[in-house]
């Protein structure tokens, strides 16, 4: 407060450095909760109080986010809107079809956006023609952390398809230790299957979760996708009921299981525990997938505020977000890879590494698609439809994967 002199009384000074720091604030509405997604996080904070950006947070927890959505829903139902909300695919389109995203397109067009940020995500960052989010990351689905002691104990190698990881799977349960560290809740049941099916190919992928096409999802294949999730739940021990995803990470982290099938978010656990990948774990994509990845990527999605202060902290915000220097050092934090093709893969590690790579080589074969499990294939209704029939499946609803299959069809049928 030296700006104003000695003459500036005390209340005087208390009131503008109240008002200021209101003004500059945003309100962040997220679910990054977890150790890994915390340590990203405070990464996001600093970056932004070093814009002159303050934050008031409003954590939800609850991977894959639903519960913040939920929560997001009854914020802007009464009125009060939080000034930034971290969302993934359809709900951005979704929230701008309602009119409720404020428009980002000057900022955009400003800093170049379109040049930098790939086509996939822009088709989620854009609604039209305006840019209604900023992507801070490109997470994708379809991996495995593996321990690497557990896999060096198997004697066997890191699985490449689906008969090798059944085998590495069965020789980890003879050796005692639980082969797949995996937390029961539909969204991460989901995320398993995202990597199921890409590993049956990426036509039947995208027929099926993406153009939505009732003869894949009932079809065949997806019986047999079916039955390999159905195999899976033979592999996890009996208290997977309702765990958080990162406990499940941890099982693998300390050696109580020997791999998860999660996005790239659980290495943010694994770093955390001061882990490191090719020595204490093991990085691969879903045996049967490499070649192809299921994306997701984070979106701050800015709520209309009438605030001309707030509307200015949204830009502020948003641009912290798009600097690459930012997205590098977030997205070594998070386990993502960034959202821009231009922040170069220094400072990641190998799993990054590959993160980046693998994700240039699909956006180029046309083997890149959005993850059903987290919002990037289809719209809410029909990813929750989805979540029911997987996570049923998973728990011996259905006499079988064919039955399965059936019930995804008319399930999504009934849905849209
Ligand atoms: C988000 C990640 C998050 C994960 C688990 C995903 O939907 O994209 O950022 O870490 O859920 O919470």
């Amino acid at each position: 407060m030296r700006l104003f002199g000695r003459t500036m009384t005390a209340a005087a000074a208390l009131v503008m450095t109240t008002s200021i720091s209101f003004a500059e604030d945003v309100e962040v509405l997220h679910w990054w909760t977890s150790g890994g997604e915390a340590a990203a996080l405070n990464v996001l904070k600093d970056n932004l109080a070093g814009a002159g950006t303050g934050w008031v947070d409003m954590p939800v927890a609850g991977g894959g986010g639903e519960a913040a959505m939920t929560a997001l829903r009854a914020r802007v139902t009464a009125g009060d809107a939080p000034t930034a909300v971290q969302m993934l695919g359809f709900d951005i389109l979704d929230w701008a079809g309602e009119g409720a995203l404020a428009d980002l397109t000057a900022t955009a067009t400003a800093e170049g956006w379109d040049k930098v940020v790939p086509a996939a995500l822009q088709g989620f960052s854009t609604s039209d023609g305006k840019w209604v989010a900023a992507p801070v990351n490109v997470h994708s689905t379809n991996w495995v952390w593996i321990n690497k002691a557990a896999l060096d104990a198997t004697g066997l190698a890191a699985p490449t398809t689906w008969d090798e990881l059944v085998a590495v799977l069965d020789k980890m349960k003879e050796a005692g230790i639980t082969p797949l560290g995996h937390g029961g809740q539909p969204w991460q049941e989901a995320t398993v299957f995202d990597g199921v099916v890409l590993g049956m190919g990426g036509d039947l992928y995208k027929k099926a979760f993406i153009d939505l096409d009732p003869a894949a999802l009932g079809g065949p294949e997806m019986a047999e996708a079916f039955n390999r999730l159905i195999k899976l739940l033979t592999y996890v021990d009996d208290n997977f009921s309702g765990r958080d995803w990162n406990l499940a990470s941890a099982m693998v982290i300390n050696g109580e299981a020997g791999m998860q099938m999660m996005g790239d978010w659980a290495k943010g656990e694994f770093l955390k525990a001061g882990k490191v990948p090719g020595t204490d774990f093991v990085c691969i994509r879903f045996p049967g997938t490499q070649g192809s990845v299921t994306f997701n990527s984070d979106q701050f999605a800015m709520f209309n505020q009438a605030d001309p202060a707030a509307q200015e902290a949204q830009v502020a915000m948003a641009k912290a977000i798009m600097d690459p220097a930012f997205q590098s050092a977030f997205n070594v934090v998070k386990g993502s890879v960034p959202a821009r093709t231009d922040v170069p893969n220094d400072a990641f590690d190998d799993c990054g590494k590959k993160g980046m790579a693998d994700l240039a080589e699909a956006s180029t074969a046309g083997t890149l698609f959005g993850s059903m499990a987290h919002g990037h294939a289809a719209p809410a209704a029909v990813k929750n439809a989805t979540y029911d029939v997987i996570t049923a499946a998973f728990n011996g609803e259905y006499a079988d994967g064919a039955a399965a299959a059936a019930a995804l069809a008319e399930a999504v049928a009934a849905a849209q």
